[in-house]
């Protein structure tokens, strides 16, 4: 059974619970390389979009030892937070450090948002650009504690149809930024949901238990895989 746009309800969740987090993130790790060999082995690409915040930043560290054909992957952002270019609080800041900036990848493979440019403008800049990226061949997200994820907050309508929108009173500092719509980050074979540390467990409960959070609507064309530790589960 496919919703829109292709997009299966059929393929249950598979939630794997680890010991610890750096299980997450290697096991993520090794789900990524997968999907990207098999990505660039069938269409000669892999288009990832990256998930913000700090959970994933173990995971980027880990990608930095990989040897992998980087000329091959190309990187998005599920969501920015509109600080300057270099603004240590940037999501583009947090994987540059902890990966790009230790690899070999072209320039032209990495498309951030351009969030500097206040939301309106970069929203506008970047729907070109995810509509000409669509699907992509895997999404991570995180999952913050009242369980948005990207920049889709409870409470915040998002319904013009875009794939790409404005955010502006978020309750997560920066109170402006730029998000991905749930439908563009489910044009999407691979989703893979990372989430670790007690104080997403109740989100996670909440998430379980069937209540429409905003991760909970983001599907996936092919496989949805939800990543936590049993911090964030028991
Ligand atoms: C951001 C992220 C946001 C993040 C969650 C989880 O800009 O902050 O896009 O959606 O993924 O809030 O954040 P942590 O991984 O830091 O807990």
């Amino acid at each position: 059974m496919n919703n829109e746009k292709g997009m299966s309800n059929a393929i249950p969740t598979s939630w794997q619970i680890m010991e610890t987090a750096q299980d997450v993130a290697i096991s993520a790790r090794d789900m990524i390389i997968k999907c990207a060999r098999q990505s660039i082995q069938q269409r000669g690409s892999f288009n990832l979009v990256l998930a913000g915040g700090t959970t994933p930043h173990t995971i980027y560290s880990l990608l930095a030892d990989e040897d992998c054909q980087w000329n091959k992957w190309q990187l998005y952002l599920g969501d920015e937070r509109c600080l300057p270019a270099d603004d240590k609080e940037r999501n583009s800041q947090l994987v540059q450090q902890s990966w790009l900036n230790q690899i070999d990848i072209p320039t032209r493979n990495i498309h951030f948002i351009p969030a500097e440019r206040g939301p309106i403008q970069a929203a506008k800049d970047y729907e070109k650009i995810v509509r000409e990226a669509l699907p992509f061949d895997m999404v991570l997200l995180g999952m913050g504690e009242d369980g948005h994820t990207a920049s889709l907050f409870p409470g915040h309508q998002y319904t013009n149809g875009k794939y790409v929108y404005p955010v502006f009173k978020a309750p997560k500092p920066p109170p402006e930024r730029v998000t991905l719509s749930a439908a563009a980050l489910s044009n999407t074979q691979n989703l893979l949901i990372l989430v670790s540390g007690k104080s997403k467990r109740e989100a996670i409960h909440r998430w379980r238990k069937g209540e429409n959070l905003p991760v909970s609507q983001i599907k996936a064309i092919g496989k949805k895989t939800v990543l936590l530790d049993k911090e964030a589960y028991l």
